[in-house]
């Protein structure tokens, strides 16, 4: 154990420390950049300079041109205007902002959708999305990926050496609203990506199941993207994956796409991403390996959640922000930034209630607490007119008074002055935080798998993740939601939640992560099916039978009023979403049993050691988390880690030398707070919103 930690310190400081073009625009020892949203083309031209100014008073450093700028760029086809973003850029540069600069591949210029509809995406109904809007084009369009190639080509010539561009941001918010676009282009691509992937038709149906209704396919050409519309029920589950994996590689090819042809004109030192909505269909951003670095956006207060507590719908959830510092930090580059959060209310919620005041700045908090290089708020001002109208700025509409939001901005600004002044770039991660290090397997086949086929209304993949993750974020455990891409032995502890989908080459690294001393947790639904997401031949999720020691294993569900129980130590839990029932093989503790149903004295929960390491398996998923938190803190505490035991909502990171706490609950906490501890913001008294920073 304690060597598997010194490796994985070695690793990590050696890993996180090298200069990269992010570190150039965001050095390591100004820690964190503020950043916000400007759209020149929306206002009035004499203002812009006034904006501007304002912008870098309030202590912004970095604003964002231009990603739905094209019909200004090129009002008639191969008539350019750039002189107007000229003109914003050098006003930018004036006032010392620097800019991100954007290709705005959402916003396709009306001349081009009218005269080239077949451009257009199509909905499941066969309705083509028409100009109006945006994100209207489809990306396995040629024609118009050779309109976006030439668009920003010419981009990239013009501000791809100007000192005052900072990097380049590709598309919006790629992904087409979550929509499938059955356009021809698409059904087209699809076809061809399906030959790759098979070969032959023969190989395509077998691995569909096909001669089973007849759904036999004579050649690639007869095939349609699996449409519910076009069927009448579900679609075939593995036309489904497929979908959902060629949808991903489409989009991801073409956010590549972009970045190879911005590389070929711009500076080195400008560096390239995008800004993706976490867990959304159909975006993998590991998909997106040609960019420096991947940005997220979030909005936390939209009437959709409930939040912790009766201010809860004022604060959002810590998962929304903390799931994804902790999955986007290790995507490509290993850094990441947040392009969007909101500075106050917005527009489009289910209901739009003002944040509580404080939230704001608790989230950029929260985004720095993660590691992330900078928060860009959406937007400066509030449009007057048009699309987002009531979505607040970090101005009110008269253009020049600073919103709630706005002065909470100025705030975090001047405090992280003092942050500054008291970074030491020496620090290290304290041993103690480095042994609770847990890493989150996480791949969206397993995600899109789950969603298709949930098996009861009561599963929902990211509910089960997140309880996990929420329980090792109460125990202060540092986290980092992973791809299979990763080397698992930086971690001591290891969870692949519901891992459905796997291979023997998986099996092979978890049993040898386990041997050399890991402690690898597996819960329900994990391995059941191969990767095209066939069941085996043999009892179900037989190739991790010898690593977790299973004998046998079936699942069952409850209704949701009908609750089965579990007892575990004493103790009596209760489930009714999913229970993996389980017989175990000898060498293998049981942790909890079923104490009801047919199965009455079947194992729940299985634990055995093997080689140096563990293995535990968690078969049930139950409403309230308890259960799966108790067997969470036995396997860290058997393992000889302590571990904290924050409420939920209580979120403690530690980052570069500084303990950063945040309050997302409706109620005043009191936070431990060494003696010895320097406090640079805030106190051990935390109000709902609240954050401290302390140095030990
Ligand atoms: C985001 C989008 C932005 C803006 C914002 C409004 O999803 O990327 O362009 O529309 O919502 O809250």
């Amino acid at each position: 154990m304690r060597n598997l930690i010194v490796v994985f310190l070695l690793l990590f400081s050696t890993t996180v420390y090298s200069q990269s073009r992010v570190d150039v625009s965001f050095p390591k020892k100004d820690l964190f950049a503020l950043g916000s949203y400007y759209y020149p083309e929306q206002w009035d031209s004499c203002q812009w300079e006034r904006d501007l100014k304002k912008m870098a008073e309030m202590g912004i450093t970095f604003t964002h041109f231009a990603e739905f700028a094209w019909g200004m760029m090129e009002p008639e086809e191969g008539k350019y205007d750039f002189e107007w973003l000229d003109r914003a850029v050098s006003l930018a540069g004036k006032y010392g902002l620097k800019v991100i600069m954007c290709t705005p591949s959402p916003t396709p210029p009306v001349w081009l959708s009218k005269n080239y509809p077949d451009i257009l995406i199509q909905r499941d109904n066969g309705m083509k999305i028409q100009h109006g809007r945006r994100q209207h084009a489809s990306w396995s369009s040629d024609r118009y990926r050779s309109y976006v190639g030439n668009i920003v080509s010419r981009l990239a010539e013009r501000y791809g050496d100007n000192p005052t561009i900072i990097g380049w941001q590709i598309d919006n918010e790629p992904g087409h609203y979550g929509m499938t676009d059955y356009s021809e282009n698409a059904q087209h691509k699809f076809r061809s990506w399906l030959k790759k992937k098979y070969g032959t038709i023969d190989e395509l149906n077998k691995t569909w199941g096909n001669t089973f209704w007849s759904e036999t396919y004579q050649t690639f050409d007869q095939i349609r993207l699996p449409n519910a519309q076009e069927l009448p029920e579900k679609p075939n589950p593995h036309a489904m994956l497929d979908l959902n994996r060629f949808m991903a590689d489409e989009l991801a090819g073409f956010v590549n796409m972009q970045a190879d042809l911005l590389r070929k004109h711009i500076d080195k030192k400008q560096w390239i991403t995008t800004n993706l909505i976490p867990i959304f269909n159909p975006v993998d951003p590991v998909r997106m390996d040609h960019l420096d670095f991947t940005t997220y956006t979030r909005y936390l207060v939209t009437g959709h959640k409930q939040g912790i507590g009766e201010q809860g719908f004022r604060l959002g959830i810590p998962e929304d922000i903390g799931f994804a510092n902790d999955q986007f930090r290790n995507f490509v580059g290993k850094a990441y930034g947040v392009m969007e959060l909101q500075p106050g209310q917005v527009n489009w919620g289910l209901y739009n209630p003002q944040p509580m005041p404080g939230a704001v700045r608790m989230w950029v908090y929260h985004v720095f607490a993660g590691g992330g290089k900078f928060v860009c708020n959406y937007r400066f001002r509030q449009p007057l007119r048009g699309s987002e109208q009531y979505h607040y700025g970090m101005l009110l509409p008269d253009g020049v008074t600073m919103s709630p939001g706005g002065e909470e901005y100025v705030r975090i600004a001047e405090e992280l002055k003092k942050l500054r002044a008291a970074y030491n770039p020496k620090s290290r991660m304290p041993e103690q935080l480095a042994s609770r290090r847990i890493g989150i397997l996480f791949d969206m086949s397993n995600y899109w798998e789950m969603e298709f086929q949930k098996q009861t209304d009561q599963w929902s993949t990211m509910t089960h993740v997140n309880k996990y993750y929420n329980l090792l974020k109460g125990f202060a455990a540092p986290v980092d939601v992973i791809s299979e891409k990763e080397d698992f032995t930086k971690y001591p502890f290891l969870i692949a939640p519901a891992y459905q989908l796997l291979d023997s080459a998986l099996v092979e690294r978890w049993t040898k992560y386990v041997e050399n001393g890991g402690h690898l947790i597996l819960t329900c639904r994990t391995g059941q099916k191969d990767r095209n997401a066939k069941l085996w031949e043999a009892p179900l999720a037989a190739p991790i039978y010898h690593l977790a020691g299973i004998d046998k294993l079936f699942y069952d569900h409850m209704p949701s009023n009908l609750y089965g129980k579990i007892g575990s130590d004493g103790k009596e839990y209760t489930w009714n979403n999913w229970a993996d029932v389980m017989t175990s093989l000898p060498g293998t503790e049981i942790w909890a049993t079923y104490s009801d149903q047919f199965y009455k004295g079947a194992a729940s929960v299985i634990h055995r050691k093997s080689g140096k390491g563990t293995v535990t398996y968690i078969g049930a998923d139950t409403d309230d988390g308890l259960l799966e938190k108790e067997v969470m803190r036995r396997v860290y505490s058997e393992a000889g880690v302590k571990t904290e035991n924050l409420p939920y909502g209580v979120v403690k990171e530690w980052r570069d030398g500084f303990y950063i706490v945040l309050n997302y609950t409706s109620d005043v906490q009191q936070i431990a707070i060494p003696e010895k501890a320097e406090i640079l913001i805030g106190n051990a008294r935390l109000e709902p919103a609240g954050v401290v920073v302390w140095k030990e």
